[in-house]
């Protein structure tokens, strides 16, 4: 871990901030590409996780694609310089001007939730004299086995499209003059930590690709999305997650024929490079006898934990304390959830301390708000230590 190294240059910056290892974002980076090469796999990075400038550079010089969830986003990975041919679009509610933007920028493709919105981008694409190369994103119904909070592919979801509706309309999808269905797309959810579910995956894609080359789509592309978890617990044991592992079950699993195969990685490629680093304000008792510790974040930097109830390890880097005491550590939004974790132990923590709160580089700057008009927190780079 980065802060516990350079703890006392730390102190010089204003906080709370993230704080971010390139190095580590490189060695991941290489991790996984070298991985997806042996096996021939594209690899778009979700942009959603972490828009940092300085981390998109290092990410496309790593060739990676983009995968977006909005209008601005498709912007952001063009204005960072990503290829509009690597470039893929989900979302259940694009905007008019959004879809419009993405045709006009000739996107490898837009992955339709509704036969709505493929209807629309067709008769968009008509007004532009285009063919658009859009993919299906279909729900799998999977369990992800991971927090219901981000989980996105049972029957139930609000994202994809069901078979039965793919069926249902099939003819009407067949006639679309200006779309060209290229792909198949799906995204189960995310923190996948149980890597038999990625097996679970491949059959479910193995069937729905069967599925609909059977209807009479021919594909050339499957995308299934990202979702690959992260060790939050003990992020020192595992700064970079297992990418082998999840390309060989997919690998061994996936029966694709020649086409494509992308993912969409966000968390496992940015989460451990990035480290919230925060300041305490005060520490005080409440009536019951818990020891608060008040530091000068919140969820408005962070706001995982309030919003999911997600465990993030919490160090205090700069106490020299033998002293272990327990504590609750709280943040400064006018918000009862606003609270880090519960009941963790640290060395003796007081007013000017420096803690780190781990594994922040994934939803975490990306997720910040302006909540009782606090500032957005800065960035600070291994490279200007
Ligand atoms: N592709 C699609 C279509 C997605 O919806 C997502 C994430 C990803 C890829 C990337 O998933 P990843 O590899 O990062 O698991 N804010 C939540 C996570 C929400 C994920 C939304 N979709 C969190 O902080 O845990």
């Amino acid at each position: 871990m980065l802060s516990r190294k350079v703890a006392d240059k730390l102190y010089a910056f204003e906080t709370p901030f993230y704080l971010y290892d390139l190095d580590l974002l490189r060695q991941t980076l290489q991790s996984a590409v070298s991985v997806a090469d042996r096996y021939g796999y594209c690899l778009h990075y979700a942009i959603k996780a972490n828009y940092d400038p300085r981390l998109l550079q290092i990410i496309r010089e790593y060739g990676l694609g983009i995968d977006c969830a909005s209008g601005n986003e498709v912007r952001c990975a063009i204005e960072a310089g990503f290829d509009p041919k690597k470039i893929v679009y989900a979302g259940v509610g694009k905007r008019d001007k959004e879809l419009r933007y993405a045709i006009e920028q000739g996107i490898f493709a837009i992955n339709c939730e509704s036969i709505e919105e493929l209807l629309l981008v067709d008769s968009f694409a008509a007004e532009a004299g285009k063919v658009v190369d859009v993919a299906l994103r279909i729900n799998p119904d999977i369990d992800p086995k991971t927090n219901a909070c981000i989980d996105t592919g049972q029957a139930d979801s609000k994202f994809g499209i069901s078979y039965e509706e793919v069926q249902e309309k099939v003819e009407l999808i067949k006639g679309l003059k200006n779309v060209a269905i290229k792909g198949m797309h799906l995204h189960i959810g995310s923190q996948i930590r149980e890597l038999h579910v990625f097996e679970y995956l491949c059959n479910k894609v193995n069937a729905i690709v069967d599925y609909l080359v059977g209807l009479g789509f021919k594909l050339d592309f499957v995308d299934v999305g990202g979702g690959l978890g992260i060790n939050y617990d003990f992020p020192e044991n595992e700064p970079v997650p297992n990418f082998a592992s999840v390309f060989s079950i997919i690998n061994s699993y996936l029966n694709v024929g020649d086409r494509e195969v992308h993912f969409e990685f966000g968390r496992a490629i940015v989460a451990q490079c990035g480290e919230l680093i925060t300041r305490v304000l005060f520490n005080k008792t409440t009536a019951t006898g818990r020891k608060l510790v008040i530091v000068d974040s919140s969820m408005t930097e962070l706001i995982r934990p309030a919003l999911y109830g997600s465990y993030h390890n919490i160090e205090n880097i700069t106490s020299k304390s033998a002293n272990r005491q327990r504590y609750t550590i709280v943040g400064t939004a006018c918000e009862s959830t606003d609270v880090f974790d519960e009941n963790i132990t640290l060395p003796e923590t007081k007013r000017g301390d420096l803690l780190t709160i781990k594994s922040a580089g994934a939803y975490g700057m990306s997720m910040a708000s302006r909540y009782n008009l606090h500032d957005l927190p800065a960035a600070v780079y291994s490279d200007e230590l």
